[in-house]
């Protein structure tokens, strides 16, 4: 059944965040200096188990949710995840994750055998030295290729995904695209944004989407491509000699909270209904408190009727109030 909320905006889609960890300390998004030994991480008994997350996501499915999305921190780190994969899968609807692919070598074949249908993979730069500096833990490249490779040999589709920084990264466009496109990766770029409050964003630092198409352009020739379905985040473009696509994630330059039909679950339970949001909804409460269905449907129905969000383009005017919202590590992408 479907729930609207005060823009007339559906609730499709579910990102479940299953651990505020990761093994890596990307500089744009857990710098060392704030995440490491002394930074407070979710403590086990916190964390939604597997049976708890299964259980909220029928619930959405419910709600009219068609795509599930499991994310972290880095998700693979959470010890078993095949097993939640494999109670999701029961629900039958899009099932994907977003990885830095550093655990696929081990886990793709068993992610896929639990019923994962595809997999989007983070990575920013085929430059080893650079995507060392980037990731900040002297992750080599390589490792993050073969796990690309252990994801297709498993039969799981691939996107990768590359958050653009000026002057980290920018240098990557074109060869990221001419690489990806010969092995017939979608490749998307996103647009640096200003989650959290740890990663001192500042709009010098965005290369505008329209800045890397027109490289795109140059290079190998683009024409745009309708969108896929209501709400896609990215911007689809096919190369002209029909070596498959690219997208641009534009939520800094182009925002497309019209058509936002996203919520967030976190680790811990609490749900947020926009990426920038400052306080979630406790579920987990709900949950431990013996909540039945029912009551657990009329609060994800309540908190989607009432959400007016629509932060990135209002980012200018908003920014200001927003000093405590969460962190992308802590939520998810
Ligand atoms: P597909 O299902 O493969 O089309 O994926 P998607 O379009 O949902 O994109 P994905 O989940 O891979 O998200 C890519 C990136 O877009 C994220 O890592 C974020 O950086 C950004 N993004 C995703 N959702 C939102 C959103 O609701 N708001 C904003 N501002 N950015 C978002
Ligand atoms: N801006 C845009 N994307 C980001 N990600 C993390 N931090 C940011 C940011 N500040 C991306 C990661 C990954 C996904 C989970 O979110 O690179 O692709
Ligand atoms: Fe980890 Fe992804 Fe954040 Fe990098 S961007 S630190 S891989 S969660
Ligand atoms: Fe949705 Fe918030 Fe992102 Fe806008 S900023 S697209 S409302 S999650």
């Amino acid at each position: 059944m479907d729930v609207l909320d005060t823009f007339g905006r559906p609730l499709r889609d579910l990102r479940i965040s299953v651990t505020d960890r990761c093994n890596f300390r990307c500089v744009y998004c857990m710098p060392k200096e704030v995440y490491g030994r002394e930074h407070r991480f979710l403590e086990r008994r916190e964390l939604l188990t597997f049976e708890e997350i299964a259980r909220l996501a029928r619930v959405f499915v419910e709600q009219g949710v068609t795509k599930l999305r499991i994310t972290g921190g880095e998700p693979l780190v959470r010890r078993d995840l095949e097993r939640l994969i494999a109670l999701l899968a029961e629900l039958d609807v899009d099932l994907t994750l977003t990885t830095n692919a550093s655990l696929l070598p081990q886990k793709a074949q068993a992610l896929a055998d639990a019923g994962l249908r595809r997999i989007t993979v983070s990575l920013d730069s085929l430059d080893d030295a650079q995507f060392r500096a980037l990731n900040d833990v002297d992750f080599p490249v390589d490792r993050v290729l073969e796990g690309i490779d252990a994801a297709t040999a498993a039969g799981l589709p691939v996107k990768v995904n590359a958050v653009v920084k000026r002057g980290a990264n920018d240098d990557q466009i074109v060869p990221m695209a001419a690489f990806f496109r010969e092995r017939g990766h979608t490749l998307r770029f996103i647009e640096y944004m200003d989650v959290g409050h740890t990663n001192g964003w500042r709009l010098d630092d965005v290369v505008p989407a329209k800045e890397i198409v027109g490289l795109l352009d140059d290079a190998f020739g683009v024409e745009p491509v309708d969108p896929g379905y209501r709400g896609e985040v990215a911007r689809r473009w096919r190369y002209r000699d029909g070596k498959g696509e690219i997208g641009v994630i534009a939520s800094v330059t182009q925002p497309f909270c019209g058509d936002c039909t996203r919520i967030r679950l976190s680790a811990e339970g609490k749900l947020f209904t926009c990426l920038f949001a400052v306080r979630g909804h406790d579920l987990r409460a709900l949950l431990r408190n013996g909540a039945g269905d029912e009551e657990l449907e009329q609060a994800v129905r309540g908190v989607w009727r009432v959400r007016s969000d629509r932060y990135s383009e209002r980012r200018s005017q908003a920014t200001a109030d927003l000093r405590d919202r969460v962190e992308m590590s802590y939520i998810g992408g």
